[in-house]
């Protein structure tokens, strides 16, 4: 009779448990890639972080959005100028984010402009009409000059999901965001200095820790429930 209260309740919990993993496998966001632009031996930008674009069309008449991930990478590269980083990702079969770093005083930089050039494919846009299929379109966006400064020598943390506004009213959706540019050494790690963190965000734990938290959590009452219950069962048969 206990015995069977205690299956009941332990296969309650693990009920609970397999459908908060099922929630957090569902939500989506991109992968996180760790990209570098090295020239001469020196790795001037680093950055890590996920992306996907919010990119609105009109066809036929109608408007639609559209939401793509930053993934299935071809090469990354760039430039390491004086006073201009660039980082190039390419991806899908021809699309190109670029991120143009500037240095904005004399111990900042910044992300000064995002230069984004997609193709209109009916994998990723819903309802084209025939003239548009194939297109391929590019917007360069100046970002106001206070967006995201770093620190010389030292990388700047965005943890959590922040938005960047580009032109044509296209959304690129930051994932936990670290980048260094400027930087002078061969290696690419972030020194654990002069980290620089986002004022403004709204720190979203990971989908990994949110996982643990969860699964933390269940493990945890499980093992309060089976310790209650065998104090009960203990005590009900006098042992
Ligand atoms: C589509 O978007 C354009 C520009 O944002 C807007 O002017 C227009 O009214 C919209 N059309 C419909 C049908 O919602
Ligand atoms: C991305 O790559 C995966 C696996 O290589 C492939 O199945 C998928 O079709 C690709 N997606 C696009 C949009 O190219
Ligand atoms: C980056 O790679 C692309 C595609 O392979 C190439 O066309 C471009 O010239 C390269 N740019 C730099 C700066 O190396
Ligand atoms: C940043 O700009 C200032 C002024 O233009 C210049 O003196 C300095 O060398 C630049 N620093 C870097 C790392 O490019
Ligand atoms: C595409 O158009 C068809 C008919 O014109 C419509 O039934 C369908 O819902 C549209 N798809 C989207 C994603 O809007
Ligand atoms: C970004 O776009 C601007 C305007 O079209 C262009 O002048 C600049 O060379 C582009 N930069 C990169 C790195 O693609
Ligand atoms: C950046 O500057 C703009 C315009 O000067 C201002 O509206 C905005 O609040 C500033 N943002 C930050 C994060 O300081
Ligand atoms: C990113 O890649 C560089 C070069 O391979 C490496 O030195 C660095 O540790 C990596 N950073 C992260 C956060 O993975």
């Amino acid at each position: 009779m206990e015995f069977k209260i205690a299956i009941n309740i332990v296969a309650f919990i693990l009920c609970v448990l397999g459908s908060f993993l099922t929630v957090s496998a569902d939500a989506v966001t991109p992968p996180t890639h760790n990209y570098t632009v090295t020239q001469n031996d020196v790795t001037c930008v680093v950055l890590n972080g996920g992306f996907q674009l919010v990119i609105p069309y009109t066809s036929n008449s109608k408007n639609y959005t559209t939401t793509v991930s930053v993934s299935n990478i071809t090469t990354v590269n760039g430039t390491c100028d004086r006073n201009v980083n660039v980082l190039n990702i390419y991806f899908y079969k021809n699309w190109k984010l670029s991120f143009i770093f500037i240095n904005t005083t004399v111990d900042h930089y910044s992300i000064g402009s995002i230069n984004l050039t997609y193709g209109m494919t009916t994998s990723q846009f819903k309802n084209l009409s025939t003239t548009q299929v194939g297109q391929m379109i590019t917007q360069s966006s100046d970002l106001p000059q206070n967006t995201s400064t770093g620190p010389f020598g030292g990388s700047y943390l965005c943890s959590g999901e922040t938005t960047l506004s580009l032109n044509a009213g296209i959304t690129l959706k930051i994932y936990n965001i670290q980048y260094r540019a400027f930087g002078k050494t061969k290696s690419g790690a972030f020194s654990q200095k002069n980290i620089e963190n986002c004022l403004l965000s709204t720190p979203v734990p990971d989908m990994n820790t949110a996982a643990a938290v969860i699964v933390g959590i269940a493990l945890g009452s499980m093992m309060v429930v089976v310790i209650v219950l065998y104090v009960i069962i203990s005590k009900a048969r006098g042992l």
